[in-house]
């Protein structure tokens, strides 16, 4: 007989899956659990626990944030790819939930539409974590605004500003300031606008979109970018190189910015386009503090969902 699968697992497929207040609760979970790896303390909460991670894009941060972070927390990360599992192969996707779900704790997943990582949650009886969709990236937004926090406190009434492509990233950024009530200001070429309804919002009170990406800087706390073609569009690569042309952060555009504004780029970067060398390589830019906070947030992320909430 085949059973459903629980309605009351809770995934992470999409940032507002988390309150503010479980969010709070995180980012303090990442601060202390950052520290016990910092300080070389063994800490072990989730050992004989199993992490599966499908990738149906490339990776470099998201896998090795996840897997080091399993192990790390006396749990195993194993790796599935399209290419290799029969995945690729046209098993529908909710066999693939059924069955995966029932030889794992947990399961990461980084794939095309989030239509794809819904309908393999429908199916789990584990909890699920986007890994990067076409539409959202919610692990890479945990390390971001940790990140903030890290350096700056609260990010509460501040201002981001997001110059490019409103792509998954600046989808994940606009559904968080929703949450977290901070602000974010938007800077894309013509036609490449926000498109509400994809990035799952509630209202237009926390963004404002800009024509002139200077404008959109202008006084902003955070200044953030990504790549003009993510994975799925290279396709249009070619055009998009000509429409971004005038959207790249560079050191006119930082000097617009607030005095302490910060520069963030969730990588891999492409100097040169999206950002200048000398911004991505400069003072204000914490991009390297940024990649590695995606291994103290999924450690405190995974924890949540499979232990819920936890003190010591
Ligand atoms: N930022 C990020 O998700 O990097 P990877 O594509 O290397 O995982
Ligand atoms: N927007 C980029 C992010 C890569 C981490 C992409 O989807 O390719």
């Amino acid at each position: 007989m085949s059973e459903k699968p629980s309605a009351k697992v809770k995934h992470f497929l999409q940032f507002k899956d988390l309150n503010r207040e479980e969010l709070e609760y995180l980012f303090e979970r990442t601060r202390i659990i950052k520290q016990k790896y910092k300080s070389y303390q063994q800490y072990w909460p989730l050992s004989d626990r199993t992490l599966v991670m499908i990738f149906e894009k490339a990776s470099t941060r998201t896998r090795l944030s996840f897997e080091a972070g399993m192990q790390q927390m006396g749990g195993s990360a194993i790796y599935l790819n399209t290419r290799d599992s029969q995945l690729g192969r046209g098993e529908p996707v909710e066999d693939a939930g059924q069955v995966i779900s029932r030889m794992s704790d947990l399961v990461m997943i980084r794939t095309f539409e989030q239509s794809i990582i819904e309908r393999f949650a429908a199916n789990s009886r584990v909890p699920v974590i986007n890994g990067l969709t076409n539409e959202y990236h919610p692990c890479q937004i945990l390390a971001d605004i940790y990140t903030y926090i890290e350096q700056r406190g609260s990010i509460q009434g501040k201002t981001v500003a997001w110059i490019g492509d409103s792509n998954n990233m600046c989808n994940t950024w606009l559904q968080a300031a929703e949450i977290l009530d901070f602000n974010v200001h938007v800077s894309t070429p013509p036609e490449y606008e926000v498109e509400p309804e994809r990035a799952g919002l509630y209202g237009h009170e926390h963004y404002e979109e800009f024509t002139d990406p200077m404008e959109a800087a202008r006084d902003a706390d955070l200044v953030t970018t990504d790549v003009w073609t993510s994975m799925g569009f290279e396709a249009e690569n070619e055009e998009r190189m000509k429409d971004f042309a005038d959207w790249q952060v560079d050191e006119d555009m930082m000097a617009i910015a607030a005095k302490d504004a910060l520069f963030m780029h969730c990588l891999p970067a492409h100097r040169g386009e999206e950002v200048s060398a000398g911004v991505m390589d400069g003072p204000q830019s914490v991009v390297w503090e940024e990649a590695e906070n995606r291994l103290h947030v999924q450690k405190a992320l995974m924890e949540y969902l499979l232990l819920g909430k936890v003190t010591g």
